[in-house]
């Protein structure tokens, strides 16, 4: 098999460059090791930020999530007992975020990817990539128990935190930044409408407790707890009563229960490597990245990735122009770390730490209560939380 560009992923980024590379005239293949069902069904992150619904409107890939996605203007910040209201519509000049599932964007790409004739070729196996040092890359991975090669000009590493890409770099060439936090997330889905048009991040002594949605019906909610949390020990109804009581507030306010779908845990990291190339590979996404989930920044990183890459790949078809392709790590990287600082920030203020002492608390308190009192710290939080400018 011969293509131009070499896909190694069927996340958002791998199907979203496939997308974008389409539209310019590229060919791509798409080669993810997981069957089709799965990538439509698995249960990640939710939140797109306007940025993002933008860039998919663009790429004529608006049209369901501006049906059904949920558009929000504000969040809610909990603390003290307290729901205060960060109005991000307002703050920005009119811009919002989305609430849309990310199987339902996986959902779109794919569809999209497949409708225009492009390739995805499901379920492979014992993928790895070479020659990416010189004009002539290839990728070769086992397909139906057959061995394959794709022959391509650039490989897009897309293939997530636990991929093969990152790892093939030749040891010396990547520089890993890396924190770890003492705490996951254990998150559910639950079959009750939301009580809340907009999301709820409640600061509490017992820990974080974050509310969201997935549709008028499906509620999305987490709890802060501990990485080597046995789930097993979390029934429904324990779950509950820790929702409840640290989402409590002197408004009034609770999340409804309803019957729990699924649950899971997630654990926390900043990560970062530089550069994000390497000679004729280029990654992109969770393969680069990763970030804590508390500024809802994953997916739309990625995205923003593989939107930079896509124009540098485009120029350098239609116009031989390696400049951009040269620049690809350092453009991305500039944004990259500000989300990286942004997601941190956000984790760091709202989450209970093991080593907190009583100065830390107050220090946090007083933090949620500038934010949410000063208009030049809302108005910095919701620009990057509906976020940045893609450069
Ligand atoms: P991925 O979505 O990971 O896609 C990589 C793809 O590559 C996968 O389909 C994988 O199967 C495939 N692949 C891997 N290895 C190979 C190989 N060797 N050969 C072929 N294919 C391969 N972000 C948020 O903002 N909010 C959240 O609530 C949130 N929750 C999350 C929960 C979980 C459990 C996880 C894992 C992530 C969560 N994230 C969340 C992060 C967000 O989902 C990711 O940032 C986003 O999926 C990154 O997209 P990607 O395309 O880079 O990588
Ligand atoms: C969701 C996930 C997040 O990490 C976040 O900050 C907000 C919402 C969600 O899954 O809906």
């Amino acid at each position: 098999m011969r293509t131009q560009v070499g896909i190694v992923g069927a996340g958002p980024a791998g199907l979203m460059l496939s997308h974008l590379l389409h539209q310019n005239g590229i060919h791509s293949i798409v080669i993810e090791a997981r069957d089709r069902d799965y990538i439509e069904s698995r249960v990640r992150a939710g939140v797109l930020e306007q940025t993002t619904v933008d860039l998919m409107t663009g790429a004529g890939l608006g049209e369901r999530v501006k049906r059904e996605g949920l558009l929000h203007h504000g969040i809610w910040l909990n603390f003290g007992g307290r729901r205060r209201h960060i109005p991000m519509t307002e703050l920005t000049g009119g811009r919002s975020i989305t609430v849309y599932a990310q199987h339902e964007v996986i959902k779109d790409l794919v569809q999209a990817r497949l409708d225009a004739g492009g390739q995805i070729l499901f379920d492979v196996a014992d993928t790895s990539i070479h020659r990416f040092d010189s004009a002539s890359p290839f990728i070769r991975f086992r397909k139906d128990g057959q061995p394959c090669e794709i022959a391509c000009d650039f490989i897009a590493g897309c293939d997530g935190f636990h991929g093969i890409c990152r790892p093939s770099v030749p040891e010396g060439v990547l520089t890993v930044y890396d924190r770890q936090y003492p705490f996951a997330w254990l998150g559910i889905l639950a079959e009750a409408p939301p009580s809340s048009e907009e999301l709820v991040y409640s600061y509490h002594e017992r820990g974080f407790a974050l509310f969201s949605m997935r549709s008028p019906q499906i509620t999305r909610l987490y709890l802060q707890c501990d990485p080597e949390e046995d789930l097993a020990q979390w029934s429904d109804e324990r779950i509950w009563q820790e929702l409840l009581l640290r989402h409590g507030s002197s408004d009034d306010w609770a999340p409804i229960e309803g019957p729990v779908l699924q649950k899971g845990i997630t654990g926390m990291r900043s990560f970062v490597v530089e550069p994000m190339q390497c000679g004729r590979l280029f990654l992109a996404g969770d393969a680069a990245h990763i970030v804590p989930p508390t500024g809802a920044k994953g997916l739309n990183l990625a995205v923003a990735d593989v939107a930079i890459l896509a124009r540098a790949i485009t120029e350098f078809y239609q116009y031989g122009r390696r400049d951009l392709l040269d620049r690809y790590s350092a453009t991305c990287l500039r944004r990259v770390w500000k989300v990286q600082r942004f997601s941190w920030w956000m984790t760091a203020m709202l989450h209970r730490f093991g080593a907190d002492n009583p100065f830390d608390q107050r220090r946090q308190l007083a933090e949620l209560d500038y934010v949410t009192s000063s208009t030049a710290a809302m108005t910095s939080l919701a620009e990057n939380y509906v976020g940045l400018p893609l450069d």
